[in-house]
């Protein structure tokens, strides 16, 4: 039988490429989008050096609407879309909110107009918690609306999940919202995994950069904040997990169990764990002693954030692999990867 065909773009990116391994792995065929703004090229290396099958990538950016509709038009054999591809730091966002406007709205729409002009059946589209805003009703379940963003990346998702719905209510495609809590690890061969081109901003890869003495000290936003241990509470989840729930959607969408034309699903662990939490683990597995400070708490963080996902577990037939020691054990092995790329 002919295997089933998804564009992925932003297939160059952290979750995009854990995602692709996940899909050929689970028998598809894979078209990649992405133009390097954020990733690099030798990440199709590392997929082939997985799966044996190198990916064909289109280096093209999706804010040119001809070259975009060009090539959906040469896969309109393809059975779904799933939409990576668009800017995310929050910080830079908030620095420069036309720049993510620009390239996360106007991607979104000329992906989504090939989509519909060729009509390719299926979408998935790459969502945040951060769509919720500053919500103190947890878990946060795919029902809770949407509180106030509190950077345009988090905007520009809530704009895409809203212009989704209007445009897949009457379009020719179902459409799957994904909403990553915190993802962090890599691929447990440490061929691929979150490939930083500026500074991060994220939490893990600053740990394992201060581990591995790219950076001097990791600051902890905050001691003072009302919970367990007074560092901020957030739902970390292995990355392959995150992967996994795509090539999961992408097979709920193709075999019609989708109740309605939009679906939503929250892809957390459900677990909340705080910042000293995870130095803690980070340390314990890895055997790593961290050099780290408390300082002043980060403007726009929230102080708790987990996920209530018992709809894509239900629904999705999804179950979570990858523990917490998991996630610091591959993001450590990854790190050291890095060092001899
Ligand atoms: C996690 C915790 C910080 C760095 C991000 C994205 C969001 C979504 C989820 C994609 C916070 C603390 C961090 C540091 C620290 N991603 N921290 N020192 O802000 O929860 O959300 O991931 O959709 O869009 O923004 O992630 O990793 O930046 O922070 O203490 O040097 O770690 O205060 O509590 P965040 P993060």
């Amino acid at each position: 039988m002919a295997k089933l065909k998804v564009i992925v773009t932003g297939g160059g990116g952290y979750i995009g490429s854990h995602t692709i391994v996940d899909l050929i792995q689970n028998g598809f065929e894979v078209i990649s989008i992405d133009n390097f703004s954020h990733s690099s090229e030798k990440v199709f290396e590392g997929i082939q050096e997985i799966t044996g099958q190198r990916v064909f990538n289109y280096n093209i950016d999706l804010k040119d609407r001809a070259s975009t509709l060009k090539v959906l038009g040469e896969h309109v054999d393809a059975v779904g879309v799933i939409h990576f591809a668009a800017y995310k730091s929050v910080p830079e966002s908030v620095e420069k909110p036309l720049k993510y406007y620009k390239n996360n709205m106007e991607g979104l729409f000329n992906i989504v107009e090939g989509v519909e002009k060729y009509k390719i059946p299926h979408f998935v589209f790459s969502s945040s918690c951060s769509v919720y805003g500053l919500v103190d009703d947890l878990p946060l379940r795919e029902t809770t609306p949407f509180g106030v963003a509190q950077c345009a990346y988090a905007r520009t998702k809530q704009h895409g999940e809203q212009m989704l719905e209007d445009v897949s209510l009457v379009a020719n495609f179902n459409t799957v919202l994904l909403r990553y809590f915190n993802p962090v690890g890599a691929h447990p061969s440490a061929k691929i995994g979150e490939m930083p081109i500026d500074a991060p901003n994220n939490l893990v890869p600053i740990v394992t950069q201060v581990a591995i003495g790219k950076r001097e000290i990791l600051t902890v936003f905050g001691g003072d904040y009302p919970t367990r241990d007074g560092s901020c509470v957030r739902d970390y989840i292995h990355v392959c997990d995150v992967a996994h729930a795509h090539t999961l959607a992408m097979q709920y969408l193709y075999q019609r169990k989708a109740k309605q034309k939009v679906e939503v699903f929250n892809l957390g662990t459900g677990d909340g764990v705080t910042v000293l939490e995870v130095i803690q683990a980070f340390e314990k597995t890895t055997g790593e002693k961290l050099r780290y400070e408390i300082g002043s708490r980060r403007l726009g963080d929230v102080v708790k954030v987990y996920a209530d996902n018992s709809k894509a577990k239900s629904e999705l037939g999804w179950e979570l692999k990858y523990s917490l020691k998991d996630m610091m054990q591959s993001a450590w092995d990854w790190e050291q990867k890095m060092l001899k790329l």
